[in-house]
């Protein structure tokens, strides 16, 4: 059994800069890259250097902390006017993941709090390292509400990743399927290649392989085919941003494994925490999609696999609709079948 379940940790405070693991280079090669600026953060979370809408959010608070650096620092202002442009930009980073904006907002109403005639930015680290350890305490509680829903020896497949690298640590999906291995509650996992950032075969396959949990790649377009096979028990997937009524906006092709697991009686998990929900929003129709670069889908590493010319659509997200969805799992507890009424019970804490 693993030893190394809590060992990945993509993002580090130390020596007063905020350290990244950059995703773009896994699993070939680990390079840290380090940041004193939060627009260069905001720039990081836009190319994908961290990815995943917890780790977005978690990075994001420490981006805060540097514009409170920075902001201190400005003449002819207060900090607090300081602090307008260089939120905005961080918010402008990426528009799907809700974390985002969760985790800017609940800094911003932490600072207005604060006195202007002191420096703010202790006050902000400690704030930020409560909400990264925040994330990988949700990650561990649903981790272990997930693996309880699963009988013994099951079979699951999980798209995109929601592990470790995705979050503060232990991972949302993959938390599940840490702690449901480790319960003996899952036999095999395997995991979407995820056209066209290639984050399954990339991230998700890295992750599971150095834990020694059995995993087989494929391809996104064989799960119709292991469905039919009759051998998965479930579809276990993080989210971006949850709508008050349960549907669900996760990366691009989720939709299409929900739909294949209703036909194919296959169980479908959601795994997020409180913090993916976006109580403003009703229902999924209402989530912006981000659509990101082209030649993410006409090339590989830089290398054209399609004709110059073409044109590429490259929906980076998609939404599953609350019915097709059997469990929620958050930290603040499980939603089976999904509504609205049933989502509300989550917001009373
Ligand atoms: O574009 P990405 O890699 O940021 O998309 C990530 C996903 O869609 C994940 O499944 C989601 O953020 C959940 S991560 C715990």
């Amino acid at each position: 059994m693993s030893t190394t379940v809590n060992s990945i940790e993509p993002i580090v405070w130390r020596d007063d800069r905020l350290h990244l693991l950059d995703q773009r280079k896994l699993p070939g090669e680990h390079v840290w890259l380090d940041y004193g600026q939060s627009d260069a953060v905001a720039e990081a979370i836009r190319l994908m250097v961290v990815r995943g809408a917890p780790a977005i959010g978690v990075t994001a608070a420490y981006a805060v902390v540097l514009a409170a650096r920075q902001a201190w620092n400005t003449a002819g202002v207060t900090w607090k006017q300081a602090m307008t442009a260089p939120l905005a930009k961080l918010e402008n980073a990426r528009p799907t993941a809700v974390n985002l904006f969760w985790a800017v907002e609940h800094m911003r109403q932490f600072y207005m709090n604060l006195a202007d005639q002191y420096s703010p930015e202790e006050a902000l680290l400690e704030e930020a390292k409560k909400l990264h350890q925040q994330d990988v305490n949700a990650n561990k509680t649903m981790g272990r509400l997930g693996s309880g829903l699963l009988d013994n020896n099951s079979v699951v497949l999980t798209h995109c990743n929601a592990g470790a690298l995705a979050t503060a640590g232990f991972g949302t999906a993959l938390g599940v399927i840490r702690q449901g291995y480790q319960d003996g509650k899952i036999k095999h996992v395997y995991v979407d290649e995820t056209r066209p950032w290639l984050q399954g075969a990339r991230l998700t396959a890295w992750e599971l392989i150095q834990e020694q949990i059995p995993m087989t790649l494929q391809a996104d377009s064989a799960a119709a085919l292991l469905m039919a096979s009759g051998q998965l028990d479930w579809v276990i997937v993080g989210a971006d941003r949850i709508a008050a009524n349960g549907d669900v906006a996760n990366k691009i092709g989720t939709y299409s494994l929900a739909i294949l697991a209703k036909y194919h009686k296959v169980k479908v998990m959601v795994v997020a925490p409180t913090s993916t929900i976006d109580w403003d929003i009703q229902d999924g129709s209402l989530i912006p999609i981000e659509q990101r670069d082209s030649c993410e889908v006409t090339q590989i590493n830089g290398e054209w696999i399609a004709p110059e010319k073409v044109s590429a659509l490259n929906p980076a997200f998609d939404v599953t609709p609350a019915k097709l969805i059997d469990a929620i799992v958050t930290e603040a507890g499980v939603i089976l079948s999904p509504t609205l009424e049933k989502m509300q019970t989550l917001q009373a804490d």
